[in-house]
């Protein structure tokens, strides 16, 4: 049954879910009836009920990653960002020097939070699309040996290329340095598991692969890195720090909480589970990605990246160069017919995205290709080939 079948189902009423559009977004994205559901009651912050549910989704993130003997979890309010920058305060000491792994626009974010946290940093750019490769990472950390930590990007959302994140761990723990990630887009989905990649943090949020709705992110850290970062941080609110003792003494936050993305989530997590973790969530992803690869090259659109480096999140499709082709209203047209896509983050070719994550199958692809043509027919594009290559 396809997940739009199985909303179609729960709700009872066609029109509710045609009404609504899919997200084919990576974050915020499309959520099931079950998670929307969990926030229709009201939770007192400091109540046991509700601390519960905050203990049990930090207990669950930190077995998703096999962390379970010497890593904690610490959610924290706000958008992804304001986790990524809470966690490159907390976990790079200010008088170290950060090798930045740069592919696009969250490695650019990264080196632009570590300019105004005044924290030194070199940069590894591969431009907009390529991998930043092991054996690069190896000389640059062989010649500097100032660098002490390194910050990669586990997908770089931006074009949606899966970097080759085991690789460049086994590089930066070979030379004695520090791992941090940024696997907001990835965490769920693919696998990151301290047994291959030993991190010394790591961040995600609620509103990607597990398919919450968004409010907070959460760092994953190694405890004795938590405990080295007392102090570190610039910011009260970004103190992942204070906010972890906090908590372990309190079982609250600090400041007030998501209370319904929180209790969200837990649903979330639950539906996670239940479709067998990550390697569930991978297999349905993956299955996405593939058929919609596949329908959108048939019928003539080109992907930035070759397949192996082809994430399951976010695929990037260069603009056809027919000269009817405008995004803006190809765009509207695939909304109107009830998709909601991504404008493209290229610096140098006109481009687009497509999501592959959220409450979505292959069916929901297959309705794309089509409210895709119609949309393409509609503005008279008929050659859907790119202007490069
Ligand atoms: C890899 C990555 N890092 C950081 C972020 C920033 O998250 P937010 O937009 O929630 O602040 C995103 C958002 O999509 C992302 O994909």
């Amino acid at each position: 049954m396809s997940v739009k079948q199985a909303l179609v189902e729960s709700e009872g009423r066609m029109e509710t879910t045609d009404g609504e559009p899919f997200l084919l977004t990576p974050g915020p994205l499309t959520t099931s009836r079950r998670v929307k559901e969990a926030m229709l009651r009201d939770w007192g912050s400091w109540d046991r009920d509700f601390n519960e549910v905050t203990a049990d989704i930090r207990r669950r993130l930190v077995t998703m990653c096999g962390g379970d003997e010497d890593y904690q979890c610490v959610p924290m309010q706000g958008s992804g960002t304001f986790s990524v920058e809470a966690m490159l305060a907390n976990f790079l000491p200010r008088d170290g020097r950060t090798l930045v792994l740069m592919n696009g626009t969250y490695g650019q974010r990264a080196a632009r939070t570590l300019d105004y946290l005044g924290r030194d940093y070199v940069v590894l750019d591969k431009g907009d699309y390529l991998p930043p490769k092991a054996d690069e990472v190896d000389d640059i950390l062989s010649r500097n040996p100032a660098i002490t930590d390194v910050f990669a990007v586990h997908c770089e959302t931006s074009s949606g290329i899966l970097n080759p994140l085991k690789d460049i761990s086994d590089a930066v723990h070979k030379r004695e340095r520090r791992l941090i990630v940024d696997a907001m887009s990835s965490f769920g989905a693919i696998p990151l598991d301290v047994a291959d990649v030993p991190f010394e943090a790591m961040v995600s949020s609620a509103n990607k692969c597990i398919e919450g709705v968004p409010g907070f992110g959460f760092v994953i850290a190694k405890t004795s890195a938590l405990e080295n970062s007392k102090g570190r941080s610039h910011s009260l609110s970004l103190d992942v720090y204070d906010q972890w003792s906090y908590m372990n003494r309190t079982e609250q936050w600090r400041f007030t909480p998501p209370t319904h993305t929180v209790v969200a989530f837990r649903e979330a997590l639950l539906q996670h589970e239940a479709e067998g973790g990550v390697p569930g969530r991978l297999a349905r992803y993956s299955r996405n990605r593939d058929v919609l690869v596949d329908g959108m090259r048939a019928m003539g659109f080109r992907t930035l990246l070759n397949d192996e480096w082809l994430s399951p999140i976010i695929v990037t499709f260069f603009s056809p160069a027919d000269p009817r082709f405008e995004f803006k209203r190809f765009y509207d047209e695939i909304k109107a017919r009830g998709f909601i896509i991504y404008p493209g983050k290229l610096t140098k070719a006109e481009s687009f995205r497509i999501g592959c994550i959220g409450y979505i199958d292959e069916f929901v692809m297959r309705d794309l290709h089509e409210a895709i043509r119609n949309s393409l027919a509609a503005m008279g594009v008929t050659d859907c080939r790119p202007a490069i290559g």
